[in-house]
C-alpha cells in the first residue's frame, strides 16, 4: 500500500513538476531567475522557487525553503527528479546560464562523489569503477554543454582536501581539450574518466604528504612519485577495465623529451590520452594547490605560461589548442601586479599571457612584455 502511495505521489510531483516547468520558465524578477534542477544535483542551500506537495494536497516542502542535504536526500527517496530553485544573480554569484548553473551543480556533486569514492579505496583497494564512470561522463556532458567554465572553476570556495578539486578539474578540463581536438563524444567520455582516475593512487599515500606546506624533500618527492604506480596497480585490478583509461593513469607525468616519470619513456610510447591529461594537470596544479591562500597560487596567465613555456615536452597541439582558447577568456580580470599595483587586462599577449596589457588604476596602460621584471602576479576576486 505504501509503495503504491509513493508511486502515486511520484507521478502526481511529476505532473505538478511539468505544469510548473512552463509557468516557470516565464517567471524572473530582476534580482533572481529560476531555474530546473535535476534532484542529484541539487546542494544544500539552494531556495526553491515552488511548494513540492503531496497527492493530498499536503505541501512537503513550501516555496522559499532552504534546501538541506536531508531534505535532498528525502526528494531523492520520493523519487522527485527534479525541482524548481532560485539562482540569485548578485555579484557574489552572478551566475545567470543555466548551463553554467548545472555545470557548477555537477561539479560540486562529483567532489562530493570523488571525496567518498576516495575513501572507499582507502578502506578496501578497490575502484567502484561505475561510480568514476558515470560521474565523468556527467562531468563531460555538463562541460561540453557549457562551454569554457574553466575561469569558474577557480572562484569556487577555498578547500581542505585539493585532490577531490584537481580530479574533477582535470576531469572536465581534459574533456574539454578533447572535444576541441574533435574527439568522438565517447571518447571524450573515456578521457574525462582517465582524467577524474589519473591521481588515484594518492588516495594510498599518507594525508601528510599530500598537504605539506613546504616544498618537499627529495625523499618524499619521491614517495610522491609513487601514485604513479599506486595508481596503476588500482585500476589494473578493474576488470575488464579498458588499457587506454590504465595508460593515462600509469603515463600522465611521461614527457615527450623523455624527462618525466615513472618510464622515462619518449612521445612515441605515451598515449595520446596521457597526453591530453599532461595538460590539464600542468595547468590545473598551480591553480588548486594551496587555494586557500590566493597569493601563492599561480594565476591563469602563469599556469597557461607554464604550458607554453613545456610546450615541447607535452603535446604541441593539446597544448596549443587549449592555452590559445583560454587566451581568449582571460581578458578583462582584475588583476594584481608582482610590483603591488592593481589594474585590468585589456590585451592578452597569447604566447605570454602573464606579460599582457593591463590598464592600472591611474588610467594609464602598460604593456608587461616591456616590462620583463613585472608580470601579473594573480586574480584579484
Ligand atoms: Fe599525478
Ligand atoms: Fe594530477
Amino acid at each position: 500500500m505504501w509503495k503504491y502511495s509513493l508511486i502515486y505521489l511520484s507521478f502526481f510531483l511529476l505532473l505538478c513538476n511539468n505544469c510548473i516547468e512552463v509557468l516557470m520558465r516565464e517567471i524572473t524578477d530582476e534580482k533572481r531567475k529560476i531555474i530546473e534542477h535535476r534532484t542529484d544535483f541539487l546542494v544544500p542551500g539552494m531556495e526553491l522557487a515552488h511548494d513540492i506537495c503531496s497527492a493530498d494536497g499536503k505541501i512537503l516542502f513550501a516555496k522559499n525553503s532552504i534546501i538541506s542535504q536531508h531534505n535532498i536526500q528525502k526528494l531523492g527517496n520520493w523519487q522527485i527528479p527534479k525541482v524548481f530553485v532560485y539562482a540569485e544573480v548578485t555579484a557574489a554569484n552572478p551566475i545567470v546560464d543555466p548551463k553554467i548553473q548545472k555545470f557548477l551543480n555537477t561539479y560540486n556533486q562529483s567532489v562530493l562523489v570523488v571525496q567518498k569514492a576516495f575513501d572507499d579505496i582507502r578502506a578496501t583497494q578497490k575502484v567502484p569503477l561505475d561510480t568514476f564512470t558515470a560521474t565523468a561522463a556527467d562531468i563531460a556532458e555538463s562541460v561540453t554543454e557549457a562551454g569554457n567554465v574553466i575561469d569558474r572553476l577557480y572562484n569556487l570556495p577555498p578547500c581542505d582536501d585539493y585532490t577531490m578539486y584537481h580530479s574533477v578539474n582535470v576531469s572536465a578540463i581534459s574533456a574539454l581539450i578533447a572535444t576541441w581536438l574533435k574527439f568522438p563524444p565517447e571518447q571524450v567520455n573515456a578521457i574525462s574518466l582517465a582524467g577524474l582516475l589519473h591521481d588515484v593512487g594518492k588516495s594510498l599515500l599518507p594525508p601528510e604528504l599530500l598537504h605539506k606546506p613546504y616544498k618537499l624533500s627529495p625523499e618524499e618527492y619521491e614517495q610522491y612519485r609513487k601514485h604513479v604506480s599506486y595508481g596503476y596497480e588500482l585500476v589494473s585490478k578493474i576488470p575488464d577495465i579498458s588499457q587506454s583509461i590504465t595508460a593515462a593513469v600509469f603515463q600522465h607525468h611521461e614527457r615527450r623529451d623523455g624527462s618525466g616519470y615513472p618510464g622515462g619513456i619518449t612521445d612515441y610510447y605515451i598515449h595520446p590520452y596521457a597526453k591530453i591529461i599532461a595538460v590539464a594537470d600542468l595547468y590545473d596544479e598551480g591553480l588548486t594547490i594551496n587555494r586557500e591562500n590566493p597569493q601563492s597560487m599561480l594565476s591563469p596567465y602563469c599556469s597557461l605560461q607554464k604550458l607554453w613555456d613545456e610546450v615541447y615536452r607535452l603535446d604541441p597541439k593539446a597544448c596549443i589548442t587549449f592555452a590559445d582558447t583560454m587566451a581568449d577568456f582571460l581578458s578583462g580580470n582584475r588583476v594584481m601586479l608582482t610590483d603591488g599595483r592593481e589594474g585590468r587586462v585589456v590585451f592578452i599577449n597569447k604566447k605570454k599571457p602573464s606579460s599582457s596589457m593591463v590598464q592600472l588604476d591611474d588610467g594609464s596602460v602598460v604593456d608587461l612584455s616591456e616590462h620583463p621584471e613585472v608580470y601579473i602576479h594573480y586574480v584579484v576576486r
